[in-house]
């Protein structure tokens, strides 16, 4: 991480996680990494986008610490115990696109509004995991409609809160970014283990392509490799 400054300060939200677990792992062993913050939902302060005034209150709690310049957003919610991403229309109900949004979209949009405060002011980048599927022009197979939904709505807030963070703190950088396919909790029920890389990896990938973001980079939605995706 050249690019941000000597002793660093990082936060992994979803840090619970198996691609949050390895942004802490690999922050935590560079030697120019000062200090690096895992929350989730049992840390202390827990985040739970079930409980909304939970992102409020660990963002107040870290107000008192360093200035972040790096923040990285892992959470996300592909199925559950109870739903399994929908094949065909008549899948949908309110109750699993209510779950699903308030974990992909409503909570990292609150993770926005409320950590973009606590982001350094020399350079700073806020990276929040979506997903390629969200991608409306490159979706060719349909299905996992609310998955691709709620990331697609994740871009879209992204995007804008790009803008408006834009005109007050010129050095940071907001980015949505796809860590393909990786062998996760998220990813096991559907081949994950097969297809998936290790989570090492797709985070060493990422790690690289925010390093060499710009101000000028903000609100785009990016690939492990750098590419940027169509919306
Ligand atoms: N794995 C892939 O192939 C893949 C592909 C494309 C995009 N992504 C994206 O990458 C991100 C990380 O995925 P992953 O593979 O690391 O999945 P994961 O291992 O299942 O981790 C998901 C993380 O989200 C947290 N989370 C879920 N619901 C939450 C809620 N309501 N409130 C707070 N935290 C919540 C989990 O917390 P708990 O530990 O408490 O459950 C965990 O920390 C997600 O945004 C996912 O959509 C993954």
């Amino acid at each position: 991480m050249s690019s941000l400054p000597d002793q660093f300060h990082a936060l992994v939200i979803g840090a619970s996680g198996t691609i949050g677990t390895a942004f802490v792992d690999l922050l935590e062993r560079s030697p120019r990494c000062a200090s690096v913050r895992g929350l989730h939902r049992h840390s202390s302060p827990a985040i739970d986008f079930a409980d909304e005034s939970s992102i409020a209150a660990a963002a107040q709690a870290l107000a008192a610490g360093p200035r972040y310049h790096l923040i990285v957003n892992a959470t996300g919610v592909l199925h559950d115990g109870a739903s399994m991403p929908e094949k065909r229309l008549a899948d949908l109900n309110y109750s699993h696109m209510q779950a699903i949004f308030q974990a992909n979209t409503f909570g990292p949009a609150l993770v926005i509004r409320h950590f973009v405060r606590l982001l350094a002011s020399e350079r700073a980048i806020m990276a929040l995991l979506s997903a390629k599927v969200g991608s409306i022009g490159d979706n060719r197979l349909g299905g996992w409609y609310s998955y691709r939904a709620s990331k697609a709505a994740l871009n879209m807030v992204v995007k804008t809160a790009a803008i408006e963070v834009a005109r007050t703190q010129k050095n940071s950088v907001l980015v949505a970014l796809h860590p393909g396919t990786v062998n996760s909790r998220l990813s096991q029920p559907f081949k994950g283990e097969i297809i998936g890389r290790p989570a090492h990896d797709a985070v060493t990938d990422m790690l690289q392509v925010i390093d060499a973001l710009t101000p000028a980079d903000s609100g785009s939605f990016r690939s492990y490799n750098g590419a940027e995706l169509p919306w």
